[in-house]
């Protein structure tokens, strides 16, 4: 993290709005992707770009920021681009050709996005839980976060959690997709994400709730999800 906070760059991008602009499909599922980097570099690292990466590219340059990486929350096509519902999404595969950028992910995903996006191993960097990523002088930690998918992450970055599907305001990621797993979301919630400090700033991967951030504290106080009572009830109330 830099200690120049004005050093700091962040923006939270829905798609069909910021983005993606007239395409219904993206409109409807309510993606956000988002950049985060160092102004004083000029470089940028995109999570989850999918729907219109030329869109995300124009972004970052009309902000004077270059995109130098590719941060991926999990394999989802409507977070890194793959087919969904009979359409080809676009993501990782367009910004790979378009910059040859690395593509971050947890170690537990990386055949998925493989598979999902056709990349080799080669444009994936594979990591684990509690790695960090550079870019300039900010530093970006990776949690490992399963239960959505078994290679789920989240960033941690200047006191911000870019949650992808792992966390939702109100809400959490579905359980009952291949590789969703309740009992380890149940863990991720309970236990992995309860030691971050109740001003974390939640930013989550789709605009499912009635504000598009806002603290942990709030969350928790507000939000079954962070506070079941048991794993019993837990996983009656997923089902
Ligand atoms: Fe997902």
């Amino acid at each position: 993290m830099p200690s120049d906070s004005s050093r700091f760059y962040f923006r939270q991008l829905l798609a069909g709005r910021e983005f993606a602009q007239g395409d219904p499909v993206a409109g409807q599922m309510r993606n956000f992707a988002y950049l985060i980097g160092d102004r004083e570099a000029k470089k940028c690292l995109v999570v989850d770009p999918a729907w219109d990466v030329p869109g995300l590219f124009d972004v970052a340059r009309a902000d004077g920021m270059e995109i130098v990486g590719a941060l991926a929350t999990h394999y989802h096509p409507d977070h890194i681009g793959g087919e969904l519902f009979g359409f080809t999404v676009p993501g990782l595969a367009s910004v790979q050709e378009a910059k040859g950028v690395k593509v971050h992910c947890n170690r537990n995903e990386a055949a998925g996005i493989r598979q999902v996006t056709g990349l080799s191993e080669s444009d994936l960097e594979t990591h684990d839980g509690g790695d960090y990523v550079e870019v300039g002088a900010v530093r970006v930690q990776l949690l490992h976060t399963p239960g959505h998918t078994p290679g789920s992450q989240c960033f941690l970055v200047d006191g911000r959690l870019v949650a992808g599907d792992t966390l939702f305001v109100e809400g959490c990621g579905r359980v009952d997709l291949p590789g969703g797993d309740a009992e380890e979301m149940y863990r991720t919630l309970t236990q992995r994400l309860a030691t971050l400090p109740a001003d974390t700033i939640l930013f989550p991967g789709h605009d499912y709730g009635p504000v598009p951030s806002r603290t942990l504290g709030e969350e928790r106080a507000e939000s079954y999800y962070l506070q079941p009572r048991s794993i019993e009830d837990w996983m009656r109330m997923m089902g």
